[in-house]
């Protein structure tokens, strides 16, 4: 099996592969490419697919928000596009790994990896290019525990009207309310009735949603398949004293088979780092009948440009767009 994704490829070669210190690496927040499944040790990642891809081809598996790790002889970070996030998971593998674990940081040169070095040294940490190829690099270095702040120390709080938001660096928004959001929510606030729901937000990011519902008095299960948001929404809920079910779940994965629910609401996702990725939005879209009570409604915004309204019609029939600002549109089916 050969690798597939950029990254992946030049990791792959003698100059890192052949390296003894990284036999057994762990991959950290990796993209998805079966040859990395099989080449590396174990995974880290905070993504609810990523980590059930690794335990269906039994490969061990943790989550930054889960129990602290066992032994991990050496770590991969696949650098995210986000930079905050970035130097948040080199703060993070310091603190979580002994002194000493050898540590490569590989990454596109379009997604920001050269920064990775001046990131590394701003933390103490010297660093060798080990290899560069198909428009990536890599570097390694070994950690150190760090001096500096707790990496709980970015989590954030923001308002957003009278909603209190938590927030954490690659949390969708991170402080900021998206327009589409904010467009549904207005769309919502003239078609819901009084009558508590029972609704799921699907891709609940750092709440907003999920708290503006349970706060008309609906009743809320929110699920996100990135670990930091669940435990943003969880966050928000609570800083706003509003309750709510919240769970890792890609899309309609982690729910019980037989729940339903009178509506489903999101704000889809459509990237996968710096890919476009229609794949979380078109099984919304798909799966929607059988996850709804009947006369139930799926309500979403998305940009004006994106191709939703075929998937709605072949899934749902008739619908209609409840709002359209231009950029962003929203539809209900019934
Ligand atoms: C456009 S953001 C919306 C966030 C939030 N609901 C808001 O309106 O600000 C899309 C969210 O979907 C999440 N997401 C991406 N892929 C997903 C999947 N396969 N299953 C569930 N959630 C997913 C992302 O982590 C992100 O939080």
């Amino acid at each position: 099996m050969s690798a597939q994704t950029p990254s992946c490829q030049l990791l792959s070669r003698d100059a890192f592969f052949d390296d003894p210190d990284f036999a057994g690496f762990w991959a950290v927040a990796p993209p998805d490419d079966p040859w990395l499944v099989s080449a590396a040790g174990g995974t880290i990642s905070a993504d609810e697919a990523t980590l059930e891809r690794w335990r269906l081809a039994d490969k061990p598996i943790a989550s930054p928000l889960g129990q602290p790790l066992e032994a991990v002889p050496a770590a991969v970070l696949f650098w995210p596009k986000a930079l905050k996030l970035a130097g948040w998971w080199l703060d993070w593998l310091s603190q979580s790994l002994p002194e000493g674990t050898p540590l490569a940081i590989v990454g596109e040169h379009g997604g920001g990896i050269r920064r990775a070095s001046k990131m590394l040294a701003e933390r103490g940490l010297e660093c060798e290019k080990r290899d560069g190829a198909r428009r990536c690099s890599v570097f390694v270095t070994v950690t150190q525990k760090p001096e500096g702040a707790p990496t709980d120390a970015a989590w954030e709080r923001f308002s957003a009207g009278d909603i209190t938001l938590a927030s954490h660096p690659g949390v969708f928004g991170h402080g900021k309310v998206d327009e589409g959001t904010a467009l549904l929510l207005e769309a919502l606030e003239s078609t819901l009735g009084d009558a508590p729901l029972s609704v799921l937000d699907v891709g609940c990011g750092d709440g907003i949603i999920s708290a503006w519902l349970a706060r008309r008095g609906h009743r809320v299960t929110a699920v996100d398949v990135n670990h930091f948001a669940v435990e943003a929404t969880r966050c928000t809920l609570a800083a706003n004293a509003l309750e709510g079910r919240v769970l890792a779940s890609d899309v309609y994965a982690g729910l019980e088979e037989d729940v339903r629910f009178d509506l489903i609401v999101s704000n889809p996702p459509f990237h996968q780092e710096r890919n476009i990725d229609y794949g979380p939005a078109g099984r919304l879209i798909a799966e929607a009948p059988e996850r709804l009570n009947r006369g139930g409604q799926l309500v979403l915004v998305a940009n004006a440009f994106l191709p939703y309204a075929e998937p709605l019609e072949r899934a749902i029939g008739k619908f209609e767009v409840l709002a359209d600002n231009r950029r962003f549109r929203v539809y209900r089916g019934k």
